[in-house]
């Protein structure tokens, strides 16, 4: 392998050492250094060819994608895999990286797809282990357990797979480096030579990148810039719904997302959410309401559960889970000084069921409603979805995609739409009714 020189870069400033230190010497910032390699030779990293090609005979990505039939998988990479193309799927760990690429793996090498899985975590045995589970069995999958980088590139040179899966990039590393694996130079310089490598052979890899505490650190982070398209795997481990988005992509919309549910052998994907999100939803109990939220281009109805019981000493107690905290402080603050509720001797808890975060202000109206149902215990029809963004006035503010959320509301069923602008369309068989302030909703719905 042809010798590389390393440096030390700010990743603060971009200043340059060549060796460690704890402080950057240029702008003071601590703990900032990470290894880098400075090629000293061509081939210390994979030549893209150079070619000039005629704009009407490159072959469009469409074509030529390779589709996984693993339905939610195949929407957020924008209809399959791009050839060529580097993805990285980040999450927590144990949330379900790895099963979910196996499957995906699984069903290519149904359509006879050659897969090399590179597993730098797990041994073979763990791998078979979970293909069993998953029942996935095929001769098109080879499992490589190895951690060096020029190993695992030799692979790949050598195979030319349909798609490889390195599992994880916290594990890789380069023997010419002398940070330790997982390191933020270790990381980046790893996948900035797989990106090269992909392109050169024409090879699509996904890259599973563990999320680590801080986020930042020697996480997905540092990589977002050099893949191609960026999947966060998202959930709450306790319960079995996982939700696959897509924050980055060169060959597809951004805004889709996957939803998934993690069963006994594997994960499968969830095609009516909305159904999902309600099953267990308390009927007409006070507290609970229904909006209508935009998971990517999907609309999705969700129930918005309060709870508020006075506070037995001192500073009342708010708990929020699955709506953003500082939206709720605002709701709460408009409900006491618009409409009269006397929340301030009141602990309020709120939460989204089915462990689902809801962050646009779409929603704030169903928060208002559901606190103020509470309080007053006065239950909302069951058949009601409400909608709509509240300003610090107690004014009720327009939705974007109104008209998607609404079509959604009317084919689960549901009578009643309180909403804040008015429009032209009407969905059979539900009511609209338009507010203009937060009081006025708390009145008619
Ligand atoms: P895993 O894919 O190993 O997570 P990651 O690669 O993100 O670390 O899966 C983690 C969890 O999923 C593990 O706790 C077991 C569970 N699981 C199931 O519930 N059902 C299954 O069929 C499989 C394979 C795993
Ligand atoms: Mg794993």
């Amino acid at each position: 392998m042809p010798k590389v020189e390393t440096r030390y870069v700010c990743q603060n400033c971009g200043a340059q050492t060549l060796s460690w230190m704890g402080k950057c010497p240029e702008c003071g910032e601590w703990n900032s250094l990470a290894e880098e390699a400075r090629q000293t030779s061509l081939a210390a990293s994979p030549a893209v060819p150079l070619e000039l090609s005629p704009l009407n005979e490159i072959l469009s990505a469409e074509a030529s994608r390779l589709v996984t039939t693993l339905s939610e998988f195949d929407r957020v990479l924008g209809g399959g895999i791009v050839p060529g193309s580097v993805v990285l799927l980040a999450g927590d760990p144990g949330i379900g990286k790895s099963t979910l690429v196996l499957q995906a793996a699984g069903k290519l090498a149904l359509a006879g797809k050659r897969v090399l899985y590179v597993s730098g975590e797990e041994s073979p045995r763990q791998i078979k282990l979970r293909a069993d589970r998953l029942k996935i069995s095929s001769d098109q999958i080879s499992v490589l357990p190895a951690t060096d980088l020029f190993q695992v590139s030799q692979q790949i040179d050598s195979q030319k797979p349909d798609w490889v899966v390195i599992d994880s990039i916290q594990t890789l590393s380069r023997e010419d480096l002398a940070s330790a694996p997982g390191s933020v130079g270790q990381v980046r310089e790893c996948a900035h030579y797989l990106v090269r490598l992909a392109k050169s052979l024409h090879v699509p890899l996904i890259i599973i990148g563990h999320v680590t505490k801080e986020g930042a650190v020697a996480g997905p982070r540092v990589l977002e810039h050099l893949v191609d398209t960026v999947l966060y795997f998202e959930g709450d481990p306790e319960r079995q719904y996982r939700i696959l988005r897509t924050t980055k992509n060169r060959f597809g919309p951004t805004s889709e997302v996957g939803i998934f549910e993690m069963g006994e052998d594997g994960l499968l994907p969830v095609l009516n959410p909305s159904n999902v999100f309600l099953k267990e939803r308390s009927h007409d109990a006070a507290g609970s309401v229904i909006t209508v939220t935009m998971e990517g281009t999907r609309p999705l109805l969700v129930e918005v559960q309060a709870l508020v019981s006075r506070t037995p000493a001192g500073f009342p107690k708010r708990t929020v889970t699955g709506l953003d905290y500082n939206r709720t402080s605002i709701i709460i603050a408009v409900l006491e000084r618009r409409s009269g509720l006397k929340l301030f001797e009141q602990d309020i808890y709120l939460n989204v069921a089915g462990g689902l975060k809801v962050m646009e202000p779409a929603a704030d109206l169903a928060v208002a409603a559901a606190i103020a149902s509470c309080y007053k215990n006065k239950p909302i029809g069951a058949e009601t979805v409400v909608l709509g963004e509240v300003g610090l006035g107690g004014e009720v503010r327009s939705v974007n995609r109104l008209e998607a959320r609404l079509m959604e509301a009317q084919q689960l069923g549901f009578k009643r739409a309180v909403i804040s602008q008015s429009i032209k369309k009407s969905f059979k068989g539900l009511e609209v009714i338009t507010v203009s302030t937060v009081a006025e909703a708390l009145q008619k719905s």
